[in-house]
């Protein structure tokens, strides 16, 4: 059987991606390492913080190298997959790939996979990285023409697994020449709730001093951002000189680990065992 029904789909074709409503900000390095790794390593990981922009990046690389699968770049979105024990399931029914009672499903992944050429993307992995790691181990020695592209905010563990660490979005040198797009991103956010917002020599300086604060983390400043319309820029600062607690987000769709930075430490807190 083909993944995704009988009907072959087009070569290079991404499932599951959904379009973003915002523009994509800088990372042109990262897009092309990420793929360049992915064009030599069967599982990449793409690591870091809460926040930083994993999934986002691996979005856009699956866009980028879809068109080197015959059968695709499929993402499976495992942040809502609360038990490891379901992650296989998870996965299958993504691909469509039925599941055969007597049959480990990961055993049925390894079958229907091995005839597939295709980059699977497992996204926010995190919680369940014990399963994650067993699926790759049954799934890729079988299949040969399958990558495999995991975000997590830790490593998979598993051997063979190249890591790429994603660092925060460039904050910028004091009065360099390229608008760091750490600035972008904060001025194109900002536009959003207002568009009459610019930057000009008064908020220039003002956003760059924000989004150092920021430590350049892109959900930090999207969440800041929302807020320039109702505080302002310079208000916004003097805010965030002493707290992150205003970091609150009003877009209910946003995943509650997403809504603030306070829940995004808290989502990292709760995935700690009490050793940690
Ligand atoms: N390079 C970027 N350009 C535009 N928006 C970005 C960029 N990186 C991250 N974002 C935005 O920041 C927020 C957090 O990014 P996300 O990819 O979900 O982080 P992570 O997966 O690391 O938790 C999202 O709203 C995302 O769209
Ligand atoms: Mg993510």
């Amino acid at each position: 059987m083909r993944v995704g029904g009988e009907r072959p789909s087009p070569a290079g074709a991404t499932h599951g991606f959904v379009a973003a409503l915002t523009s994509f900000v800088g990372r042109d390095d990262e897009l092309v390492e990420v793929a360049e790794l992915l064009a030599g390593h069967r599982l990449v990981t793409v690591t870091g913080p809460g926040g930083m922009g994993k999934t986002r990046l691996a979005g856009e690389v699956a866009r980028l190298v879809a068109g080197r699968f015959a059968d695709g770049a499929w993402l499976v979105e495992l942040a809502a997959v609360p038990d490891p024990g379901q992650v296989a399931a998870a996965v299958a029914a993504r691909l469509g790939v039925p599941v055969v009672a007597g049959v480990p499903v990961t055993e049925a992944l390894a079958a229907v996979l091995g005839r597939q050429q295709l980059l699977l993307v497992l996204d926010n992995c995190e919680h369940v990285l014990g399963a994650v790691a067993e699926l790759c181990a049954a799934v890729l020695p079988a299949a040969d023409d399958v990558r495999v592209l995991v975000t997590s905010r830790e490593p998979v563990g598993l051997a063979g697994e190249l890591r790429f660490r994603l660092r925060p979005l460039s904050p910028g040198v004091p009065n360099g020449p390229a608008l760091p797009a750490a600035v972008q991103l904060f001025a194109e956010r900002a536009r959003q709730v207002d568009p009459g917002f610019v930057l000009d020599s008064a908020s220039a300086p003002a956003a760059a001093r924000l989004v150092q604060r920021l430590d350049g983390l892109p959900l930090a400043i999207e969440l800041a951002a929302a807020r320039v319309e109702a505080l302002g820029l310079s208000q916004l600062l003097d805010r965030l000189e002493g707290s992150l607690q205003l970091l609150t987000s009003a877009d209910r769709t946003a995943p509650a680990r997403h809504r603030s930075l306070a829940a995004t430490v808290e989502w990292s807190y709760r995935l700690l065992g009490p050793d940690e």
